[in-house]
């Protein structure tokens, strides 16, 4: 299969973990024969300083003839200041709208080789396994803002249509059929008028999926048992605002926000990329975990129907995390920690010789793995 993909590595560690990501894609290019065509473009706070604009035409246009794009991080301390007229977010914002890549999906699992790493206890997150959808091209983050002229007050406009909500709600129910059976609606339907809407508009939708149940959880109580029974959820089906906070508390469920990779669908346009920002305390350092970013790519496979391409990727991960050879926020500072890139090489060895699991190789990446 020949594939084009475009490749926006953005800011701060983005192009070191995204140089991993296609590391594995190359490996997988090699064993399956397939052509993957790279093209690079600029995003965030490097395109504001090569031209000015966080998402230059140009980038858009890359993005939007490949046949999926892979998306690093952007952001940069220099930008802080949110007064600032131009920053680097809001070349997403606008990369989601442009391509109107309205649903988010972010898978999150309790990895078993990562559970002694999350602060929360391993008989309440053993075993979970959710999906969250979060619409993503609607809401208060796109509706009419304004700050007034005396600077004393300010409004951001929420706003959903139908069409809008039922096409998330879907892909939702059909993700829920291949799952669990089970989608749960997060709304705050007790105050706001959007999520009356979306109550409406999802329970009239829930009617056509007879096997899959749904249950309705205001925002509030839903960040609650999220934590308290992630066990319970299977789908999650939310707006963008409500959306937006649920996935990073969710992530701490996973042991390791560096794992956590998450894909952004339109009708013609897919993004995949790693669910952590640039960490700019690691920038160059060569110590960001790259697992996030190359199960983007494990994604990016998936959604073009490559499923035994994206397994291979998820096998090497999973292959990763049982030989320990990960990176120092996995390992701990103490520990001999693995490089960004010998995780990276680890894994596209890995994908490269499948077969091979005769204990040279292993020891080849073990001894690898205890140089810093
Ligand atoms: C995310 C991010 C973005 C969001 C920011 C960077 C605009 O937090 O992808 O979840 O709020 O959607
Ligand atoms: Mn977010």
């Amino acid at each position: 299969m020949k594939v084009t993909i475009a490749v926006i590595p953005g800011d701060g560690i983005g192009p070191e973990v995204t140089n991993q990501a296609k590391k594995a894609l190359n490996a997988v290019a090699d064993i399956y024969n397939h052509v993957f065509i790279f093209k690079e473009a600029q995003i965030g706070a490097c395109a504001i300083e090569e031209t000015g604009n966080p998402l230059p035409e140009e980038t858009i246009e890359i993005c939007k003839k490949a046949d999926a794009i892979l998306y690093g991080a952007i952001g940069d301390p220099k930008y802080n200041d949110p007064s600032l007229k131009i920053r680097p977010e809001q070349a997403l914002l606008r990369l989601r709208q442009e391509l109107d890549l309205f649903c988010n999906i972010n898978p999150v699992r309790a990895y078993d080789q990562l559970i002694k790493n999350s602060p929360l206890k391993r008989q309440i997150i053993k075993g979970t396994d959710i999906a969250i959808y979060r619409e993503l091209t609607g809401g208060i983050y796109f509706g009419k803002k304004e700050i007034s002229r005396d600077g004393n007050s300010a409004y951001d406009v929420c706003s959903y249509t139908v069409d809008q909500i039922s096409r998330l709600t879907h892909l939702a129910f059909k993700a829920a059929q291949n799952r669990k059976n089970k989608v749960t609606l997060i709304d705050k339907s007790d105050v706001l008028a959007t999520s009356r809407l979306w109550r409406k508009t999802v329970t009239e939708i829930a009617k056509e999926y007879k096997d899959v149940k749904l249950e309705h959880l205001y925002a509030d109580n839903a960040a609650m048992k999220l934590i308290l029974n992630p066990k319970k959820f299977d789908v999650i089906l939310t707006e963008n605002f409500i959306g937006d906070i649920i996935s990073d508390e969710a992530s701490v469920i996973s042991g390791s926000i560096g794992l956590l990779a998450s894909s952004s669908i339109g009708n013609d346009n897919a993004l995949f990329a790693p669910v952590h920002g640039s960490f700019p305390e690691a920038t160059g350092k060569d110590i960001a975990n790259p697992l996030a970013s190359i199960l983007s790519a494990a994604l990016l496979l998936e959604h073009l129907g490559l499923h035994e391409e994206a397994d291979a990727i998820e096998r090497a991960v999973e292959k990763s995390l049982d030989l320990n050879i990960t990176t120092v926020d996995i390992k701990g500072e103490n520990k001999y920690a693995a490089a960004t890139s010998k995780v990276g090489d680890f894994i596209s060895d890995y994908i490269l010789n499948q077969e091979d699991s005769n204990l040279n190789f292993k020891n080849i990446h073990m001894g690898q793995s205890t140089i810093i």
